[in-house]
């Protein structure tokens, strides 16, 4: 039996995966472990590769193990996120490569080579590891890997005791869980996230009978109701038309999700218009700090 496997979403006009392929995005609730397959369990795959140095040649030595020698594997991605790099990388590995360019990505194919080269400590770099820094375990790809967000530390200093039943939504690997989990008046916190590596290193994280941590995507994988408290440092980036509506739906979801009088802490980038959408759905939204370029929310709905 033929078993391929697909990595996101690329472009169908790029690279096609075949009918029937596995998902292995860590993105993508529900998806495969590719961490987890068998060496040479797979006759091809079809790779949208991350942006991150590390994080994409960990991914790739991850395929490339997954794949049978001679299993056909197609790497690609937008030039100016990592795609130009992507043959130089793959021959690093052994692979003989054919390389195109289209629509501004980058496309390789290659076969697996019967002897691949370098991919243990692509895969030792790439791997969960703990941070020193942080004191936390992590892993690269995951959202702030190895520092904490300068958002997320402006919240976690303005964030009062909470108590009841509630949730972190984006918990990334649960930086913020952990604070307010430090009130013992917390009886049950949901922690989830869209990145299962996120999730799996809350797990080791946050090891505490009131946390249930779902692997999950905020705006479809979730029905919670009655919370007492909802805690975000929602998804952003540079402020883009898209990161903007993630974050709506964040706060949307949140408001759904508490009781009457339950409270949403929030922090955001200064720039990013979420007070427009928070006025309408909550009785009362209060500016409770402000430095470094983030602001603090405290909505009560
Ligand atoms: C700004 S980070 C905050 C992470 C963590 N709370 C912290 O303070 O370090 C946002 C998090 O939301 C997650 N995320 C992005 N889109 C999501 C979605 N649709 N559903 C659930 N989580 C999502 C990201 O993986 C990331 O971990």
């Amino acid at each position: 039996m033929t078993v391929t496997g697909v990595y996101g979403t690329p472009p169908a006009e790029l690279a096609e995966a075949p009918a029937g392929s596995i998902q292995f995005s860590p993105l993508i609730p529900g998806s495969g472990r590719l961490e987890d397959r068998e060496e040479g369990a797979l006759s091809a795959m079809v790779l949208l590769a991350p942006p991150g140095t590390v994080e994409r040649r960990y991914t790739v030595a991850l395929a490339l193990r997954a794949l049978a020698p001679g299993g056909v594997l197609t790497v690609l991605a937008p030039k100016d996120k990592g795609g130009s790099r992507l043959g130089k990388e793959l021959k690093g590995f052994g692979c003989e490569v054919r390389e195109t360019s289209r629509r501004h990505h980058r496309i390789c194919e290659c076969e697996r080579p019967p002897q691949l080269a370098g991919i243990e400590s692509a895969l030792a770099e790439g791997a969960p590891r703990v941070d020193d820094g942080l004191g936390l375990w992590t892993q690269p790809g995951v959202f702030s890997w190895n520092r904490l967000d300068p958002g997320s530390a402006l919240l976690k200093r303005n964030l009062p005791a909470l108590s009841g039943k509630g949730a972190d939504f984006g918990c990334g690997i649960g930086t913020l869980s952990r604070t307010i989990l430090s009130s013992p008046k917390v009886t049950h916190l949901v922690m989830l996230d869209i990145d299962r590596r996120a999730t799996e290193m809350a797990a080791r994280n946050v090891q505490d009978s009131r946390a249930e941590i779902r692997w999950a995507d905020v705006r479809s994988g979730l029905r919670l109701s009655g919370l007492d408290f909802v805690a975000m440092n929602p998804p952003f980036h540079d402020g883009g038309a898209e990161d903007q509506s993630l974050g709506q739906s964040f706060i949307r979801r949140a408001a759904e999700s508490l009781r009457p009088g339950g409270v949403l802490w929030l922090v955001a980038n200064r720039h990013l218009p979420y007070e427009g959408v928070l006025k309408p759905l909550f009785k009362r939204v209060t500016l409770r700090a402000e430095a470094a370029g983030y602001k603090v929310y405290e909505a009560q709905k």
